[in-house]
């Protein structure tokens, strides 16, 4: 008898990749490793490098022989860190032990989606979507529930459409704010009024706060600092964006500690505890980040600006200034039939790639997502060569 491969539903759910919205980015990347000249603004990963003080602390730190296990929670010193800053950031005293260290918030996403939900339960999200939770729905299998935003209103929440969607089965409301793909901030009040409509509904509130710190105007309102009580709420941030650390894989969730212990038996049986020197590494970061931070969110936005600039100024193409992040929407429904075949032309004719809107959800079909992770020179090649595509 011959062995028959035989696979878990959950193996088999993320088999199903829907429509190919990675195909441009991925013919991208070979043209690109054939030696081409494509530009590269599909992906959100930022072309800065993490800063040389960051990487020597972390060298210094396996020297120093931080190359064991670490507790499951996480190490001391960096919770302390980001617990000092939830205080700071939310006039609420947070501890360690609301803290929990995850490689990644793509991990810390799943981990409490694992410890909330069923595959009966319901989870609402707001659409446009983050295209990086499609996996993750489909490995959890629970039942996800999309209200779409107001697209007209730079993709504002609909917090009447969201109260509508909830049922007898909804057990958890997941928000993105700053928002990938849109930058829009929730404002502070709607996330007051959700998070207290979510207490009273016995719904859990989760916010994946991961460009919180790549604002323009004004400051990233966190949904702890202006929830009311923190019995529901569970925030997910990380290193990646900010702090240009995407391969280091570190994110954290703040959450009560009734849900961090949940998380913490968890992670101990999938993870096993994150790596020390880059904790190390991440705590040192953190605590010595005010005037990078500054700088990064300063070159995040003259690019922005630049970049809305350049799409004013081609007929057919618009865009909504977006608040925070390092991307753009766009809408091409006057020049394409559709952000897909936009993108499919662009890389064709151009040599750009950007991403369908559609891996966003229906509601931005007719939009691409530009990624600003090149500096102005790049960006000025960029929209030339975007301008020559569309006239
Ligand atoms: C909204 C959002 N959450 C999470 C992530 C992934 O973060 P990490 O690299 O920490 O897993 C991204 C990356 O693009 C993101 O946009």
């Amino acid at each position: 008898m011959s062995f028959e491969p035989r696979f878990s539903l959950a193996a088999r759910r993320l088999e199903d990749t829907g429509p190919d919205l990675w195909q441009v980015h991925m013919q991208a990347m070979q043209r690109l490793a054939d030696g081409e000249d494509i530009i590269m603004m599909s992906v959100g990963d930022p072309d800065l490098a993490t800063i040389e003080r960051i990487i020597e602390h972390a060298v210094t730190s396996l020297y120093r022989g931080r190359t064991h296990y670490s507790p499951g929670m996480g190490e001391l010193d960096l919770r302390q860190t980001i617990a000092d800053i939830e205080t700071q950031a939310s006039g609420k005293l947070t501890t360690p032990e609301e803290v929990i260290i995850f490689p990644g918030a793509t991990n810390a996403v799943y981990s409490v989606l694992c410890c909330l939900l069923d595959a009966d339960d319901e989870l609402i999200v707001a659409e446009p979507t983050y295209i990086g939770y499609q996996g993750i729905f489909q490995a959890i299998g629970a039942q996800i529930i999309k209200v779409p935003c107001k697209a007209e209103a730079g993709f504002a929440l609909d917090s009447s459409a969201i109260e509508r969607a909830v049922t007898g089965k909804t057990k958890a409301l997941l928000l993105n704010t700053p928002g990938n793909p849109a930058g829009n901030m929730i404002p502070g009040d709607q996330l007051r009024y959700l998070a207290n409509f979510c207490l009273e509904n016995n719904i859990w509130l989760i916010c994946d706060e991961v460009y919180s710190m790549i604002t323009f105007e004004r400051k990233h309102i966190s949904a702890r600092t202006a929830a009311t009580s923190l019995e529901n709420v569970i925030v997910i941030d990380g290193l990646s964006k900010s702090h240009a650390m995407t391969g280091w894989r570190l994110g954290w969730t703040v959450a009560p500690v009734s849900v961090v212990e949940k998380l913490l038996n968890f992670t101990s049986a999938t993870i096993f505890g994150c790596s020390q020197f880059i904790q190390d590494a991440a705590a040192f970061a953190m605590q010595n980040d005010g005037e990078y931070i500054q700088s990064i969110t300063g070159e995040y936005k003259t690019r922005r600006d630049y970049a809305c600039e350049r799409i004013e100024k081609i007929e057919g193409l618009q865009c909504q200034k977006p608040e925070a992040g390092m991307f753009l929407m766009v809408n091409v429904s006057e020049v394409a039939e559709d952000g897909l075949k936009f993108a499919q032309g662009l890389l064709a004719e151009e040599g750009i790639s950007v991403l369908p809107g559609e891996g966003f959800g229906a509601i931005t079909k007719n939009y691409v997502r530009i990624s600003l992770n090149h500096p102005v020179e790049e960006l000025e090649k960029a929209f030339d060569r975007i301008e020559k595509f569309v006239s």
